[in-house]
């Protein structure tokens, strides 16, 4: 686990620069002291794949369902650009592989675990979101951008279950470097491991499995045991009754962000 008790980088695109990633992801890293949101700017750019736009502070962040990300200097703001071969990958497995790839990447700074499908989470605190969306041209989809968030050195939140890397541990963290960690390991994931070892290793770091999970379902809200994650990254739970694969959805899972 790296030490970094003395350091405070905010980002900066000099120093991203300095220490940018030699392959895919953030081969072109292009910073911004404040935006709308990253999402809003790769839009505006011609898309390659590995395109990195990082801020730091949005002033119009959102995240999963429509919500509010707070995105306050301090931590770090960033989608990239993907042109997987669809088809062959399913898209909701990106998913799972940049949440392997972010986790591996934080437990290089403190132990964190994932909440299906995409949430990063440390002492049953949420310190990263992921949130994955598709560019459509002539009704095929061309690219996927991957938008991310993670608090690293910002310290208040609207919300009681959020929390970041200084207020679990107390130190400091140079941004710069958790953001080419977290590119490197992401890509790592995306092009070195197999699916089967992907899903084998994301259960390992799954906070879900074995655990009471709840989850609207069909328009009513149903609760079970998490038992796996499959190959394709879906969520299969047992209720009483019946046992329940699901795709995509908000979970919540006992004990974590209670
Ligand atoms: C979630 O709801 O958990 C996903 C949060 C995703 C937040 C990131 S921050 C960078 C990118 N820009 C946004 O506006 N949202 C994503």
């Amino acid at each position: 686990m790296q030490n970094s008790n003395k350091i405070s980088a905010s980002l900066s695109q000099h120093a991203l620069d300095a220490i940018k990633p030699s392959g895919l992801l953030g081969k072109k890293i292009i910073f911004y002291d404040e935006l709308s949101s990253t999402f809003d700017k790769i839009k505006e750019l011609p898309l390659t794949e590995g395109l990195t736009v990082v801020c730091a502070k949005q002033t119009n962040g959102f995240g999963r369902l429509g919500r509010t990300w707070e995105s306050n200097k301090g931590g770090i703001y960033f989608t990239f650009a993907l042109t997987p071969p669809f088809g062959n990958f399913e898209i909701p497995f990106v998913t799972i592989v940049c949440a392997l790839g972010v986790c591996r990447a934080l437990r290089d700074f403190l132990p964190c675990s994932i909440k299906w499908p995409n949430d990063i989470v440390c002492k049953s605190k949420k310190i990263c979101g992921i949130l994955t969306k598709t560019i459509a041209e002539n009704g095929k989809i061309s690219a996927l951008l991957v938008g991310i968030g993670v608090n690293v050195n910002n310290d208040r939140f609207d919300v009681p279950h959020a929390a970041s890397l200084k207020t679990i541990t107390g130190k400091t963290y140079d941004e710069n470097i958790i953001l080419r960690k977290i590119l490197e390991e992401t890509e790592f994931v995306y092009t070195h491991m197999t699916a089967g070892d992907i899903i084998t290793e994301y259960k390992k770091h799954c906070v879900n499995l074995g655990r009471q999970v709840t989850i609207a379902y069909k328009g009513k809200e149903i609760s079970g045991i998490c038992t796996d994650i499959q190959k394709n990254g879906s969520m299969t739970f047992s209720t009483e009754t019946e046992s329940i694969d699901i795709h995509s959805g908000e979970v919540s899972v006992k004990g974590i962000y209670e």
